[in-house]
């Protein structure tokens, strides 16, 4: 019985000691397997006096629970310390530097563009387009300019040679309004829609460029006037500028969609000798500068968007986005939006994780 103390004593030992469960599984076959000494034991039970049997079958079974715990405890110690150093090696390092510049910028026409959308959004103005190859009856004709219209030839239009399947002539938009019509005949009314995008006209200095950017808007629903164009364009004028003392001045104008038709007029103010839209007006250091061209929308052009114009008003107004851009951001030439040089884009350029929205502020700079 001394020997299986020293068994038992040593088979402890070298439990206490193994390094990995193979050494581990060693051990437990030593001793509990068919050959092992616990087992052979076990079997010496049989041919003991019962008096013997009484005094040695719980040491025997004592022993084989000691080793049997010693063996299930080193074995979990063993894997629980495995799937730690597996779990410290496949860490994934979250602190690794992001690239010292970001790539790329967004250019400040859909920086604006997006602005433009934010602001409107929140007035309840969906985004509409129509399709840069126009036909001339969307882009004037419908617009209540018919072929013979003094007005055509200020827009200085790049035509197409060949005429379109209708026998329309096919030409380059020189403006948004024709989505104004395309918003109508598609929609009906009511209607409440923006439309920004590109225009093309033959024109070219600092401030021309043969293409260019408007933003249209057009509402139509019953009994709207004036003072709704009114509110509107300040409502909008306020948000993009982020400034509260924007003054506007409505002067009459020519439009031959639009009766009556409306300039509109933003106040600026002189500082450090540049203009800065806000205050402004007829004070000293201040003055007014043209933003937009509106009005009322022409009876005729109701027509052409196939709605009655007995039951159906609206106004509808359009402006530069890549002027608003200037007047917003400080760029003096027009000419550089469309060089891709990408140290002008550093520069005025925004991150693309800048997204404009009216809690954030629709215009701030990363
Ligand atoms: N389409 C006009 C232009 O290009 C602007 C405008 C739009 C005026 C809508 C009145 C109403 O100059």
């Amino acid at each position: 019985m001394e020997q299986l103390e020293q068994q038992q004593a040593e088979t402890l030992g070298a439990i206490a000691e193994a390094a990995t469960p193979e050494a581990v599984e060693a051990i437990r076959v030593a001793a509990l397997g068919k050959q092992g000494w616990v087992s052979a034991l076990l079997k010496t039970l049989g041919g003991m006096s019962p008096e013997q049997r009484q005094s040695e079958g719980p040491k025997i079974h004592a022993a084989r629970e000691a080793v049997t715990a010693a063996l299930a405890e080193r074995k979990g110690a063993l894997e629980a310390a495995a799937l730690d150093a597996r779990l410290a090696a496949e860490t994934v390092d979250l602190s690794l530097p992001a690239p010292e510049a970001p790539k790329g910028s967004v250019h400040p026409v859909s920086q604006v563009m997006d602005e433009l959308a934010e602001i409107f959004a929140d007035m309840g103005f969906a985004v509409a387009s129509g399709p840069e190859i126009e036909d001339d009856w969307h882009n004037f004709t419908a617009l209540n300019m018919p072929e013979t219209h003094p007005a055509r030839a200020m827009h200085d239009t790049f035509y197409f040679p060949d005429k379109d399947a209708e026998g329309r002539a096919m030409l380059l938009r020189t403006h948004t309004s024709p989505v104004q019509i395309r918003a109508m005949l598609k929609q009906g009314a009511p209607l409440r829609v923006i439309a920004p995008g590109r225009v093309y006209r033959s024109d070219s200095d600092a401030t021309h460029t043969p293409m260019f950017h408007q933003i249209e808007g057009l509402v139509i629903d019953k009994g709207i006037h004036l003072g709704h164009l009114k509110w509107t364009l300040e409502t909008f004028l306020k948000a993009f500028f982020e400034r509260d003392d924007i003054v506007l001045r409505l002067r009459p104008s020519y439009f031959p969609f639009t009766e009556p038709s409306v300039e509109v007029d933003v106040g600026y103010t002189v500082v450090n000798g540049k203009r800065v839209v806000g205050g402004g007006g007829d004070v000293e250091n201040g003055g007014w500068m043209e933003v937009l061209g509106s009005g009322m929308v022409n009876r005729r052009v109701i027509e052409f968007g196939g709605l009655d114009p007995d039951q159906w008003q609206g106004f509808a107004f359009g402006t530069g986005v890549d002027r608003l851009a200037m007047l917003k951001y400080g760029m003096d030439d027009l000419r550089a939006f469309f060089d891709g040089d990408v140290r002008w884009l550093q520069h005025y350029g925004f991150g693309a994780l800048d997204v404009p929205t009216l809690s954030g502020g629709v215009g701030v700079k990363a």
